[in-house]
């Protein structure tokens, strides 16, 4: 996808997401604080279907609008929903290792997976596609100006939020929106921390296992 539509498609889901978030605000707070005895009643009728059209459009947003647009809507993964690598079934070729540039993530399709390939001298980290922060591409939109960061002390950082994970396990040593990011990056670390309030910490990421076989990169993945 290319970084315009790819953007496109993100302001679209973000807006759709904050009027669906006020539509259900507006029910919650209706329904809180009907206002007026006399007039009490069409409040509360009026907050319940603020309520409904929230959830309703909420839910077109995740699973039309969002797939769709080929975006996905910005909601947590859960730690949750990692697969343990022992329930991992299927070895797939990847590419030549010297292929990928060392020291900076590549998202790769492998088989119907989306998956971050992250070359590290001789060896190789693979990890979900996705951050599970806000379901955005961890190597970022390269040719845009969120382009991948390149790996640090052995972790990954997510360009858009800054969260930041171990590439060997995934576990995360900085959250999303800390002050050191908001302070480089103003627009993606501070405003969208304001927009995202609803979502600002991440958990885990997935990984999965990586050989290196006649210098092809190999990943073993769900399916
Ligand atoms: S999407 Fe990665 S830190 Fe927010």
């Amino acid at each position: 996808m290319s970084p315009a539509l790819a953007f496109l498609g993100i302001s679209i889901i973000g807006t759709w997401g904050v009027a669906s978030i006020a539509l259900i605000a507006g029910g919650i707070i209706l329904l809180v604080s009907p206002g007026d005895a006399d007039t009490a009643s069409g409040n509360v009728a009026g907050g319940i279907a603020l309520l409904i059209f929230g959830a309703i459009s909420l839910g077109l947003m995740g699973k039309v609008v969002g797939p769709l647009l080929g975006v996905d809507p910005p909601l947590p993964v859960k730690a949750k929903s990692i697969i343990p690598h022992d329930r991992l079934q299927r070895w797939a070729r990847v590419g030549p290792l010297n292929s990928f540039p060392d020291g900076v993530p590549q998202e790769v399709r492998v088989r119907s997976n989306r998956v971050t390939i992250v070359r590290d001298g001789d060896t190789a980290y693979a990890l979900a596609g996705l951050c599970p922060h806000a379901r955005l591409p961890l190597a970022g939109f390269p040719g845009s100006p969120i382009k991948q960061e390149p790996i640090r002390d052995d972790c990954i950082t997510c360009p858009f939020h800054g969260a930041r994970f171990e590439l060997a396990s995934g576990e995360v040593v900085r959250q999303p929106f800390s002050s050191e990011f908001n302070a480089e990056h103003p627009f993606l670390g501070g405003v969208q921390e304001k927009l995202l309030f609803f979502n600002t910490k991440t958990e885990a990421v997935q990984t999965y296992p990586v050989e290196i076989e006649d210098g092809e990169v190999m990943v073993k993945v769900p399916r």
